[in-house]
C-alpha cells in the first residue's frame, strides 16, 4: 500500500501523557498506577464516584498536592515548538509560570478561587498582571472588560467594579473562568465545575466552557461525579473507581457500550434526558 504524505510526518505527541501515576497520603495510597493522554484541542472527561482519586489527580498536574503526599509516575507535557517537559521534575519556578500562563484550573465552588473583600475586575487584571506585569493601565481595563465579555458577563462597564458577593453562583464561576482564561493556557483542568450549580445554570456554564474550548483551541480534563455532564462534553473518557482507570476510550465508546461493570453501574444511576420516568435508578452508590 501507498503511503500518504501525512503518514510520513511524526504523530503530532498528547498534549498531556500521565503515565503510572501514584499518589499517597500519608503512607496511605490512593491512586494506584494510572495512566492517560490527552491529545491536543480535546477534552478528556475523568468520572467517577467521590473519593475515586479524581481531585487528587488533579492536583498532582498542577503539583498543588500538600507536602504530605507523595506522588510518582510521570505527567508530561508537549506544547508545541517547546520541549516536552515532565511537570512532576520542573523546578518550582519553572511550574509557577506554567500555572499562571500554560495549565489553568477551575474548581467546583468559585467562591474558593475569589477573594471576598476584591472587586472582580481587580481580581481578572492580577490574573493577567502575574503573567504580563508590564501591561499598561489602559491595556489592562481594556483585557479585563474583553474577558468579562467572552464569558458573557452582563454589563461589564458598570460591574467591574463589583465585589464576588454581587454576584449570583453562575456568574461568579463565570469570573473565574474569564481568570483562568485571560492568560490563554493550553490546558483547562475543570475539577467539578458545575456541581455546585443548579441545573439550568450548569447547563450555561458547560456550554459556556464547550465555546471557549473550540475558540481558543484549548485541550481540557474535565472531572465530574456525574457521567450525564461529563458525555455532554467530553471526547474520550476515563472511568475512575478506588484510584484506578477501569475503563477508558472515546465517549462515543463508553457512554453507549460500556464494558465494565462500575462504569454501567454509573450510567444507570445517572438520570438523562432518555431515562425512563417509570423506573427506579440504579444503584451506583454515587456520594456526591
Ligand atoms: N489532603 C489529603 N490528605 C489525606 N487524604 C487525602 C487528601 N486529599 C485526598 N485524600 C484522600 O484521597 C482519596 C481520593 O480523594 P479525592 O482525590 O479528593 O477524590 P475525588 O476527587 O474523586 O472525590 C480519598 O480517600 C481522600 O480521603
Ligand atoms: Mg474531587
Amino acid at each position: 500500500m501507498q503511503k500518504s504524505p501525512e503518514s510520513e510526518h511524526l504523530p503530532t505527541p498528547p498534549l498531556l501523557s500521565v503515565r503510572d501515576l501514584r499518589i499517597s497520603f500519608s503512607g496511605r495510597e490512593c491512586v494506584h498506577g494510572i495512566s492517560f493522554d490527552l491529545a491536543r484541542g480535546e477534552t478528556l472527561g475523568l468520572v467517577g464516584e467521590s473519593g475515586s482519586g479524581k481531585s487528587a489527580t488533579s492536583l498532582a498536574m498542577m503539583r498543588l498536592l500538600p507536602p504530605s503526599a507523595a506522588v510518582s509516575g510521570s505527567i508530561t507535557f508537549s506544547q508545541p515548538d517547546c520541549a516536552t517537559e515532565d511537570l512532576l521534575h520542573l523546578p518550582e519556578e519553572t511550574m509557577r509560570r506554567h500555572r499562571c500562563q500554560s495549565i489553568a484550573m477551575i474548581f467546583q465552588e468559585p467562591m474558593t478561587a475569589l477573594n471576598p473583600v476584591m472587586k472582580v475586575g481587580r481580581q481578572i487584571a492580577e490574573a493577567l498582571l502575574a503573567h504580563a506585569p508590564h501591561t499598561s493601565r489602559h491595556e489592562v481595563r481594556e483585557r479585563v472588560l474583553q474577558a468579562m465579555r467572552e464569558v458573557a458577563l452582563p454589563d461589564p462597564e458598570r460591574r467591574i467594579d463589583d465585589y464576588p458577593h454581587q454576584f449570583s453562583g453562575g456568574q461568579r464561576q463565570r469570573i473565574v473562568i474569564a481568570m483562568a482564561l485571560i492568560n490563554k493556557p493550553r490546558l483547562l483542568i475543570a475539577d467539578e465545575p458545575t456541581t455546585a450549580l443548579d441545573v439550568t445554570v450548569q447547563a450555561q456554564i458547560l456550554a459556556l466552557l464547550k465555546r471557549l474550548r473550540a475558540e481558543h483551541n484549548l485541550s481540557m480534563l474535565f472531572i465530574s461525579h456525574d457521567l450525564a455532564v461529563v458525555s455532554q462534553v467530553a471526547d474520550h473518557a476515563a472511568v475512575m473507581q478506588h484510584g484506578t482507570i477501569v475503563e477508558q476510550g472515546s465517549a462515543a465508546q463508553i457512554f453507549t457500550h460500556p464494558q465494565h461493570p462500575y462504569t454501567r453501574g454509573l450510567l444507570a444511576s445517572s438520570p438523562s434526558m432518555t431515562t425512563p420516568r417509570d423506573r427506579p435508578l440504579g444503584k451506583a452508590g454515587i456520594r456526591d
